[in-house]
């Protein structure tokens, strides 16, 4: 199967509160955004293809020699779009599967990869790595005040890379209406009514969002 990597790095990041996007921020002296391009390499993308802030284009290209890059867009939707196009646009080598994977995920565990690419490859059209929801989750009213408990037993907290059938991620883009802005790509074939089958996620591949998330990655990346 062939497959290629998308990683979505043309986010801003500012919750992290760094005065660099996010992508570029280093973790054990490499920018989150080139353990990404590793990750999705190790696990069996053949090529990698990057969505970047546009202003930014100069700073990744020396983070990331030789890979290619794209301009993202102003939301995480845009972005994979624009990634989408320039890997299975007109010229472009014939790709069986497209793994969509976040840059602000940098420890994902090359076997996440793995997985997620051996569903695919047994048929399914949609996949994505998942683990369970630990703590009791509630719903709350805009005082703050609970208003009712979620049982978590079906919960599932969702992560990346998460991988598709070409044909269909290209056709649920293309069915997307221009302005609908979803949080992962499948939300978006979800929303093109294709099922999506789950993985075992990893603890590793948490997101890094808030300066606490980058500290403990710095740990396991020490004691990688
Ligand atoms: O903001 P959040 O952490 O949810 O972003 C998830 C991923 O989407 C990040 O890796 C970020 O760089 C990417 N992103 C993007 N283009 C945007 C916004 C976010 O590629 N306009």
């Amino acid at each position: 199967m062939h497959a290629v990597g998308i990683v979505a790095a043309a986010g801003s990041g500012l919750r992290l509160g760094a005065d660099l996007p996010k992508a570029l921020v280093p973790l054990a002296g490499r920018p989150l955004v080139a353990w990404a391009v590793d990750t999705l390499r190790a696990g069996g993308a053949a090529e990698v293809v990057v969505a970047v802030p546009p202003e930014r284009r100069t700073e990744f290209a020396a983070a990331l020699p030789g890979v290619r890059l794209v301009d993202g867009g102003a939301t995480r939707t845009a972005s994979v779009r624009a990634a989408l196009a320039a890997v299975t646009g007109p010229g472009c080598p014939p790709v069986d599967a497209v793994l969509v994977h976040d840059a602000a995920r940098p420890l994902t565990p090359p076997d996440v990869v793995a997985r997620v690419l051996r569903a695919l490859a047994a048929g399914a059209r949609a996949v994505v790595p998942v683990l369970p929801v630990v703590d009791t989750t509630v719903v709350v009213d805009g005082q703050g005040i609970v208003t009712d408990a979620v049982p978590r037993a079906t919960l599932r907290r969702v992560q990346t890379p998460q991988g598709f059938d070409r044909r269909t991620l290209e056709d649920a883009y293309d069915a997307l209406p221009d302005g609908v802005e979803l949080t992962d790509d499948a939300a978006v074939v979800r929303a093109a009514g294709v099922p999506v089958q789950t993985v075992k996620g990893d603890e590793r591949a948490a997101k890094i969002t808030v300066a606490h998330d980058l500290a403990l990655a710095e740990l396991q990346a020490v004691r990688a």
